[in-house]
């Protein structure tokens, strides 16, 4: 049975074998902020972050984070980040904005004030079918303001 630490409180997953972090985290935990659209690792809306690191949770099986450090859109309801995203308007339907959101963080914890190249490369794997992208950088760009 894994032990994951999510949002700093220790879980046991009881998922069976083959069941993937994102259905765990939405099934078992109830941390329905992290979205599930394509499914197939295409898209980045169930991006997490594993001890740090920027992951695409319906293609990763909860088994393989045993032990790990997960961070969901919950875990950070307070990061400035969060805010930006509100202030810049950085959304429409929202849908893709916990994943967003999960890689900006990554980026900037990494970089705290990136460049527009080094935001759009670090965003490639996070789609939006709403075109939000040029807000979302603004968001990126701003967040310590
Ligand atoms: S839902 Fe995981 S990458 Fe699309
Ligand atoms: S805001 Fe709708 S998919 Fe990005």
């Amino acid at each position: 049975m894994p032990e994951v630490n999510v949002n700093g409180h220790a879980y046991a997953v009881h998922g069976a074998v083959g069941t993937t972090l994102a259905e765990a985290l939405r099934d078992e935990l109830s941390l329905t902020g992290t979205k599930v659209a394509c499914g197939e690792g295409h898209c980045g809306a169930c991006t997490v972050l594993v001890d740090g690191i920027p992951t695409l949770s319906c293609i990763t099986l909860v088994h393989a984070v045993d032990g790990a450090k997960v961070t969901t859109i919950e875990g950070l309801r307070d990061h400035p980040m969060v805010y930006s995203f509100v202030r810049a308007d950085a959304l429409q339907c929202g849908f893709c904005t916990p994943g967003q959101i999960i890689s900006a963080v990554a980026l900037v914890d990494s970089k705290a004030a990136p460049s527009t190249e080094e935001i759009r490369h670090a965003m490639a794997g996070n789609l939006c079918r709403c075109g939000a992208y040029p807000k979302i950088e603004e968001a990126i760009r701003t967040w310590q303001d």
